[in-house]
């Protein structure tokens, strides 16, 4: 856990936010893979970790904002308990690592909202993402379970979103040791990246690199031959000379700050003329997009010059024609770049997703677009100094996509689909750092990773 003096000032700039009412935050519990006492590995709510720390199920926090008090429910263990886990410190002194004070047996929390509901307080919480919260919170404040999402508290979305974008050096601290497995994971990777070699073995040995520091992987890891497939978690596949392997892939630090990286290689170790020309389109992008990265620019206006970059850099190769500028604006790019530049990351991969993807890359300024491509934009507002990026532009050749278009005849003035036709088996390619917003611009998190067509071929290559 970090120092408790963090947790506390924490608390208290939520309660100047919230102003009135009670907060409440419940923690996750334990979930079954196939019977209850064969759970999934457990991850505690990122929110209930941001604000009490505490990595365990079964506790929640509430936060007495009028008395300025705060409480975490739990219970201690019990001699069963210890025979099959062992001692447990006393919640009493997990809560002080936390700087709460006041601790009170699991079972208080339903008396505590009744009062308050009985006051006219209102009790603030956030969106429920697992069922049994869910229907917990519809128990505690005598709801339907379907009324739940009617009563989810913006202004706690707010407060909690304005908090956990901008990140304190001690955060950072926790994602740079995220950034160094996510490191060990590539580089291991890259040299792995062999004719004969299977997908999965390469997935276990990165998994292995994380189990090995006492963390766990930020996301299901996509390791695939098939980049095309944007989110491919298939792994069965033997890498032949002449693929493209497409590893994205990252960790969770001990306090599970987050790490989300994407290199591609080339199976073997030489890119053909072909992957290269892609590849250089790509890594072009990204590092254009990183250095645009400054404090109050909206991130789609990132997005859209990206894009620009890579309509351009598809014209220069005879994929694409006609004016890169208007080809964007039409959203002619989305063929080959249909999602977003990327997203916010820290305590989660897509950090706060749970909460809702509106609130945190959107505002009353920037509002969502339907267009094909650009609607995916999961951030699209102004940027701050504090937050944490990714940025992961790609070129992706997805046959489905081709035919659909080319029997459309959509944009026939900006593609050259006949041209595309030797690039259907090519799959995809994509590019993705960490990035930090500081006062004046931007830092790249963690140790370099190869990554220009030189580095990631010599390594590739050993
Ligand atoms: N790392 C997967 C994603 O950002 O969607
Ligand atoms: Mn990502």
């Amino acid at each position: 856990m970090f120092d408790s003096k963090i947790y506390i000032q924490r608390r208290k700039r939520l309660k100047e936010s919230i102003q009135s009412g009670l907060i409440l935050f419940l923690g996750n519990e334990e979930s079954p893979m196939n019977y209850p006492q064969n759970p999934y590995h457990f991850r505690q709510d990122s929110s209930f970790l941001y604000f009490f720390g505490l990595d365990s199920p079964l506790l929640a926090g509430v936060i007495n904002v009028e008395e300025d008090k705060d409480i975490v429910f739990g219970d201690d263990v019990d001699i069963e308990d210890i025979i099959w886990m062992g001692f447990q410190p006393s919640l009493k002194d997990r809560a002080l690592e936390a700087g709460v004070e006041e601790t009170e047996p699991s079972n208080k929390v339903e008396e505590i909202v009744k009062v308050a509901i009985q006051q006219g307080k209102k009790v603030h919480f956030l969106p429920p993402y697992r069922s049994e919260v869910k229907l917990k919170i519809a128990q505690l404040l005598g709801l339907d379970p379907d009324t739940v999402k009617d009563n989810i508290s913006k202004d706690l979305i707010k407060a909690v979103v304005e908090q956990r974008s901008i990140k304190i050096d001690e955060e950072i601290e926790e994602m740079e040791r995220a950034q160094s497995i996510a490191y060990e994971m590539h580089t291991t990777a890259m040299r792995m990246a062999k004719p004969g070699v299977y997908e999965r073995e390469i997935v276990g040995k990165m998994e292995g690199i994380v189990l090995s520091y006492g963390c766990n992987i930020s996301f299901p890891t996509i390791l695939t031959i098939n980049g095309q497939i944007l989110h491919n978690h298939y792994h069965g596949n033997m890498l032949e000379e002449g693929r493209l392997l497409v590893n994205d892939s990252g960790a969770e630090s001990e306090l599970h700050y987050a790490s989300d990286i994407t290199r591609t290689v080339p199976v073997g170790g030489k890119f053909t003329q072909k992957q290269k020309e892609i590849y250089e389109i790509v890594l072009h992008a990204q590092e254009r997009a990183i250095q645009a990265i400054k404090p109050n620019i909206k991130y789609r206006d990132v997005h859209l010059q990206t894009a620009k970059i890579i309509a351009s850099g598809l014209k220069d190769i005879g994929l694409m024609k006609g004016d890169a500028e208007e080809a964007v604006k039409a959203g002619a790019h989305a063929l080959f770049f249909p999602h977003g530049l990327g997203h916010q990351i820290g305590l989660d991969v897509h950090d706060m997703e749970d909460i809702g993807e509106d609130h945190v890359g959107y505002d009353d300024k920037t509002k969502r677009s339907d267009q094909f491509g650009l609607a995916y934009l999961r951030m699209a507002r102004e940027l701050h100094p504090g937050f944490v990026m990714t940025a992961e532009p790609g070129i992706y050749f997805i046959p489905a996509l081709i035919d659909k278009w080319k029997d459309e005849g959509k944009f026939t003035d900006f593609i050259n689909y006949e041209q595309l036709e030797e690039y259907r088996d090519f799959g995809g390619i994509r590019i993705e750092d960490n990035i930090l917003v500081t006062e004046t611009g931007y830092r790249v998190l963690g140790k370099p990773i190869p990554k220009s067509v030189e580095e990631v071929e010599e390594i590739t290559a050993k």
